[in-house]
């Protein structure tokens, strides 16, 4: 199996799935980032894996659906089957949506269905989980639809909420559970135990 990812920013994620590649703990082989940020972090990382990294956006192909066929070809040309949105802050088009349809994932920081949707990003997102008095929170892999944030959820894990809290004591807890359960739900997806149809 191959991964394709989107990155904009640090690529944290991306790394924790990397690290499981290279140590043999995820049956699959990364094929490809493709960036919109040319100064994101995940660049840096995926050129020390030895990943091929390419930056597309909207300067590289000035229209959206220039752009998005683009990033499918990209991916194709890789042989990517599994695409792995990994901190992408941009929209997925329609080609690719169609292409990659019941193979694109994506992790979001919350306990989705609660905390998801239009805005719900980055430290807003546990923000939000502060000032509803939430007694939990936590991070959910899902498949990507045109639906933001509203695909079938693949697997969760929980974190408690802390009296003491502020939105970046529980995104670091958050976090950490993501670099356990994105890679742990693509190494079952490699290994057939979840099956993507
Ligand atoms: C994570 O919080 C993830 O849940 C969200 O974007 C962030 C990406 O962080 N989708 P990183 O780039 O993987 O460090």
């Amino acid at each position: 199996m191959k991964l394709g990812f989107l990155a904009s920013h640090g690529g944290s994620n991306m790394q924790a799935i990397l690290d499981r590649c290279a140590d043999g703990s995820i049956a699959a082989t990364p094929a490809l980032l493709v960036c919109n940020n040319p100064k994101a972090h995940a660049i840096e990382r995926a050129a020390l894996a030895g990943m091929p990294a390419k930056v597309l956006n909207g300067k590289t192909h000035p229209d959206l659906a220039d752009l998005d066929a683009a990033i499918l070809q990209s991916m194709r040309e890789a042989g990517v089957d599994l695409l792995i949105l990994a901190g992408y802050m941009k929209k997925i088009g329609p080609q690719v949506l169609t292409a990659f349809q019941g193979k694109i994932l994506n992790i979001h920081p919350s306990l989705l269905p609660k905390f998801g949707g239009h805005g719900m990003y980055g430290m807003r997102v546990h923000e939000a989980v502060l000032e509803a008095g939430e007694s939990e929170s936590g991070a959910t892999v899902h498949l990507v639809t045109e639906k933001f944030d509203e695909g079938p959820i693949l697997q969760q894990a929980q974190v408690p909420v802390l009296e003491n809290d502020t939105a970046e004591s529980l995104q670091a807890r958050v976090l950490e559970q993501e670099h356990r359960l994105y890679p742990d739900t693509i190494a079952k997806i490699a290994s057939g135990q979840i099956s993507l149809s």
